[in-house]
């Protein structure tokens, strides 16, 4: 019985930590891949270039060689983890286990490029981490002091996200003191 349990708990560990583009993927990517398909050696094998994230933003779409949440579906990903395709990728060795696990992951999260691709990083500006909102201090009518980043306003609520659990909460604007609620409106501008 240990086994399958344990088994499960590696699944939940690895569910749990966000795979982050630029410290986990690039680098293997760097790595193994670069060589043929990047700027930084000129070469463009099939068109491939995994250190210009506006080229490889591209190939991440529905119809793309990398499809958000569908690693089954994702071309990349059946090149590198299949040995026997006929364009193995990279041509001359296998990526670890590990390795495809990770790019595997990646792809199941949707792909991001994370805070170094454009598009999410003017749509995080302001924040303190890409899409985490900064933590600020809320004080309701009781005068009890709530620790959260703003999310948005919500007619008469304000979407409020707890540090830690990351979890959203709707809370009533008039049962934050007037500063709060002004804070709230700010926030949403
Ligand atoms: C030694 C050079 C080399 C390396 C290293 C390399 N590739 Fe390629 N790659 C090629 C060439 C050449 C082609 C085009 C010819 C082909 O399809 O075999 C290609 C094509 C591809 C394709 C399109 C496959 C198809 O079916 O047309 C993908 C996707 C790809 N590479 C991904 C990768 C990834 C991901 C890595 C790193 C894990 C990688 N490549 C490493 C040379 C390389």
């Amino acid at each position: 019985m240990t086994k399958p349990l344990s088994l499960l708990l590696c699944a939940v560990t690895i569910q749990a930590a966000a795979v982050d583009f630029a410290k986990q993927v690039a680098p293997i990517l760097e790595k193994h891949c670069y060589e043929c398909h990047s700027q930084k050696t000129g070469k463009k094998k099939a068109g491939y270039v995994f250190d210009d994230l506006e080229t490889l933003q591209r190939d991440i779409s529905p119809k793309g060689a990398i499809v958000p949440g569908a690693p089954g579906e994702s071309h990349f990903l059946i090149v590198v983890s299949d040995p026997n395709h006929e364009a193995h990728m990279p041509p001359d060795e296998n990526l670890s286990r590990e390795q495809i696990d990770t790019l595997r992951q990646w792809i199941v999260e949707g792909a991001s490029l994370g805070a170094s691709s454009k598009s999410t990083m003017a749509a995080n500006k302001g924040a303190a981490k890409p899409g985490l909102p900064p933590i600020m201090t809320w004080i309701n009518f009781e005068g009890k002091k709530i620790k959260a980043g703003f999310v948005r306003l919500e007619g008469k609520q304000v979407v409020l996200r707890m540090p830690g659990t990351g979890k959203e909460v709707a809370y009533p604007m008039d049962k934050l003191d007037s500063a709060s609620q002004q804070q709230a409106v700010d926030s949403a501008q």
